[in-house]
């Protein structure tokens, strides 16, 4: 049996959780193709089906699903206020009838919006803190679990253990099967496949492409502030994965290929980043993020995909859309928060109260002075 075989009979030993809708669909961008000169496809990971979709969707099938098989009756995750994670598990903690305690790093700033707004909408539970780095989000994670076992809960942390990192391999090792099947259908043999990772995501990606002969080459945009270490978190991850599903693929160091140096902080937007999530949006419709896949998008635009050869491209669309809420200073275009930042304070002086002009205008004062609130406060 090859090692494709073999990775596809081993997956089926998994117990997944019964969230989300996987497949996802790998959909043809008809004007990207036209910009980049070659077949664009999006796989859809972001319409996964729960928490509007993402990457950890397809993940919480294998974490969930093997923190509920080992008896699990809470789920602990937690991130920054923005982050994706603990909104997507709260999410699955709600579909699953599980509760789910969630830990919020407030030290990148805090909105009750996007993701925030998400998992408080799926009645996680929020505490926060100022630890400031992920190593003290997690101590976080053990304190309140423990606390949450001493009352007789039986806790498990979803967040950044290892385990569950090898486990999100094997998730997207299951990801490259079901893009090879969808890729095959349309009749692309011979793909790039590009992905707003340096870590797990990419990793078991670039797994399922090895076992599968290498006719697909994976690519990674680790986000920016997520750069050091990126290549050998992939090579591990990949031949963590590979151990845990007895394949017989390990990529090598020349099959690690990264777009993006992901240098810079964490969760800061750059220009490129905001033009890519504009000009995808402007181009199709579809939504990427400020952190993992409008700035792997801006590699790829930065650079016309990463080799001109007209192989198709395959685009992993990991989701993450629900952050552009928390970033609308950024992304919006300068008329756009003009009309809501500056242009009240000029109007509130100058004109009638709004009360006196009737219904004409849309906003009311209260609205208004909330939205100035915002601004001051922020
Ligand atoms: C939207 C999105 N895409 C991609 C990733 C990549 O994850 P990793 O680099 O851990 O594989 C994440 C992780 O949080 C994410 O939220």
């Amino acid at each position: 049996m090859g090692p494709f075989d073999r990775l596809k009979e081993s997956l089926g030993q998994y117990s997944r959780a019964p969230i989300g809708i996987v497949p996802t669909p790998l959909q043809a961008m008809r004007r990207l193709s036209r910009h980049f000169g070659r077949p664009v496809y999006f796989k859809r990971d972001d319409l996964a089906g729960l928490a509007l979709g993402g990457s950890k969707i397809r993940i919480l099938r294998f974490t969930a699903g093997d923190a509920v098989a080992r008896g699990a009756d809470t789920f602990v995750a937690g991130g920054y206020a923005q982050s994706n994670h603990p909104a997507q598990v709260a999410a699955a903690g709600a579909a699953l009838g599980i509760p789910t305690h969630v830990v919020l790093d407030v030290t990148k700033g805090y909105e009750p919006q996007g993701n925030v707004l998400l998992l408080d909408l799926a009645g996680a539970r929020v505490r926060f803190t100022s630890a400031g780095s992920y190593e003290g989000v997690l101590a976080a994670c053990r304190r309140l679990a423990d606390h949450l076992a001493r009352a007789g809960r039986r806790p498990q942390i979803m967040t950044q253990t290892h385990e569950s990192r090898v486990l999100s391999a094997v998730a997207y090792a299951e990801a490259f099967v079901e893009l090879a099947g969808q890729c095959e259908a349309v009749g692309v043999c011979e793909a790039d496949v590009v992905v707003g990772s340096g870590g797990p995501t990419c990793a078991g990606l670039l797994l399922g492409a090895v076992a599968a002969g290498r006719r697909c080459r994976v690519f990674g945009v680790p986000p920016r502030g997520r750069g050091e270490g990126a290549r050998e978190q992939v090579k591990g991850f990949a031949a963590a994965a590979a151990a845990a599903l007895g394949v017989d693929a390990v990529p090598q160091e020349s099959d690690i290929a990264l777009l993006a140096d992901g240098s810079g902080v964490y969760g800061e937007v750059d220009r490129e980043t905001i033009a890519a999530l504009r000009f995808v949006a402007a181009q199709e419709g579809v939504y990427l993020d400020p952190v993992y896949t409008g700035h792997a998008m801006a590699a790829l635009l930065r650079r016309g995909g990463p080799s001109s050869n007209g192989r198709p491209l395959v685009f992993v669309q990991t989701g993450g859309a629900p952050t552009v809420f928390a970033y609308e200073r950024e992304l919006a275009s300068r008329r756009i928060l003009h009309h809501a930042f500056v242009a009240p304070r000029i109007d509130r002086a100058a004109r009638p109260s709004p009360r006196a002009r009737g219904t004409e205008f849309k906003t009311t004062r209260r609205s208004r002075r909330r939205r100035i609130r915002r601004e001051v406060y922020r």
